[in-house]
């Protein structure tokens, strides 16, 4: 432990980063920029051929910080995890999606733990960075590791360390955001709260791995549910006759014990909508049903399903159907300022209005091309004509880009997710609103009884 505590203080250690993606690639960069020498490996070709030309694939990196480190000999991009032999740290950072059942699918972080076996060396430091149901580490990661013959907390070190990077956010970084790093042994911890003090701010140990795999649950669970009962308040809103962005904003003049969360077309990215499942999955296997996450899920999950009845509303009152009308789609990245499309509430709203029989068009700054059900769609022109033809607009997320004001002038029907038309009273009559007391009445659940 002593040497390689060394190797980490005077920053002589080498680091490796495997999946280079939106947490993978910043964590690299960062390690990189505070001295060390940082190896990232990912299988895609693609990628590591741009990264060698020093161009960037993640909006929040520029091209400039990829070819400096470059440059500087400080990041050196590989396919190859022959290299994982020479290295001292190893950072996991690859994906931990759902299968095709809504199960966690950890193949990815099963198949990166093969390789890094292979390569296990003595005062060698493993932290898995991906977010996965608790007990990962301990269960999965540890006994592979430990096959190899060498013993963790002795001769290698193992952790688990939640990123918590916010895409778009331009206040928060890889290196102000402070990091949790839980250990398999109390030697770990420390051996890994020593490495990410070296380039973050501020790092919090605890106690074990489980716990800090927990707390990265805990934080996306907390905006899951938070956004699903905001959701459900706007639609108790809409029933009500109140503007919903008008009740939490003045909500949230109470300087204590309130937190504003807004509602919109429903969860996207890689983390909210998945995470929570990651975690309800693990307590199904030790007979705990958690109540909370899927609920959340249900009422997150038919928001898009309440926009395309927005939708419906509004053409009705045209008498026209959403079959044969003319929609565009404004903002399709699951939010705004972004290009990450996964699981963006957007495609499913876009699939369910092409059921319905709608011809659609998208902009979006960010996207400037979709794949959908084996068709690829171009990002539309937000010119005069291509606004003025539509029957209506949908505002899906609320790119800084958009000059709402035209956009609305323009549109004859204006379908409003994200509270973009807040300070356009003039036209209200030609926008509903999602939760601003619209009354949709098909929104009204049915009594039953
Ligand atoms: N994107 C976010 O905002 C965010 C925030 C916090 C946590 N996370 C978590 O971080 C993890 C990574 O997410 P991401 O958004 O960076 O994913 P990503 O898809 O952007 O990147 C993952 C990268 O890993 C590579 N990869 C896959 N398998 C590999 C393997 N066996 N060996 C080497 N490379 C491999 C992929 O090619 C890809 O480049 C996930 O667990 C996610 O839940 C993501």
């Amino acid at each position: 432990m002593e040497i390689l505590r060394a190797k980490l203080q005077q920053h002589d250690a080498t680091a490796s980063v495997i999946g280079l993606g939106y947490v993978g690639l910043p964590l690299a960069l960062e390690i990189a920029s505070a001295g060390f020498n940082v190896v990232g490996i990912d299988l895609d070709q693609n990628k590591i051929a741009k990264l060698k030309q020093g161009q960037s694939y993640i909006g929040d990196v520029s091209d400039k910080t990829i070819a400096s480190a470059i440059k500087t000999g400080r990041f050196t991009p590989t396919l190859d995890f022959n290299v994982l032999r020479e290295v001292d740290t190893v950072s996991i950072c690859v994906p931990t999606p759902l299968s095709k059942s809504r199960d966690p699918d950890i193949s990815y972080i099963l198949a990166a733990t093969e390789k890094i076996r292979k390569s296990l060396h003595a005062a060698q430091l493993i932290v898995l960075e991906s977010t996965t149901y608790p007990g990962t580490t301990n269960e999965l990661i540890l006994p592979e590791l430990e096959s190899s013959g060498l013993r963790v907390g002795k001769d290698f070190f193992l952790a688990f360390s939640p990123e918590r990077i916010d895409p778009g956010n331009t206040a928060f970084n890889t290196h102000n955001t402070p990091k949790i790093v839980g250990g398999i042994t109390a030697e770990c911890t420390e051996v890994a709260r020593i490495f990410y003090s070296q380039f973050i701010e501020r790092v919090i140990p605890v106690s074990s791995t489980k716990c800090a795999e927990m707390v990265k649950l805990l934080e996306n669970t907390f905006r899951s549910v938070n956004i699903g009962m905001v959701n459900e308040v706007a639609l108790m809103c809409d029933v009500l006759g109140v503007d919903v962005y008008e009740v939490i904003d003045a909500a949230a003049t109470k300087p204590f014990g309130f937190i504003p969360f807004y509602p919109g077309p429903g969860l996207g990215g890689h983390c909210i909508p998945i995470d929570p499942h990651y975690l309800a999955w693990k307590l199904k296997a030790l007979n705990f049903q958690a109540r909370f996450i899927s609920l959340a899920a249900e009422i997150n999950g038919m928001m898009p399903s309440v926009v395309t009845t927005m939708v419906g509303e509004g053409l009705n009152r045209f008498s026209k159907s959403i079959r044969g009308s003319k929609i565009l789609i404004l903002g399709i990245a699951y939010k705004k300022n972004v290009s990450d499309c996964r699981e963006s509430p957007a495609l499913d709203v876009m699939r369910m209005l092409i059921e319905k029989g709608a011809i659609l068009s998208y902009n979006d700054p960010f996207v400037p091309s979709l794949s959908m059900n084996g068709n690829t769609l171009q990002s539309v022109e937000l010119t005069s004509s291509n606004i003025e033809s539509q029957d209506c607009t949908i505002i899906l997320t609320d790119h800084n880009d958009y000059d709402f004001r035209r956009i609305i002038a323009e549109s004859r029907l204006v379908v409003d997710t994200r509270n973009a038309t807040k300070d356009l009273q003039e036209f209200k009559d030609k926008i509903i609103k999602l939760g601003a007391g619209n009354n949709v009445a098909s929104l009204k659940q049915e009594d039953k009884h």
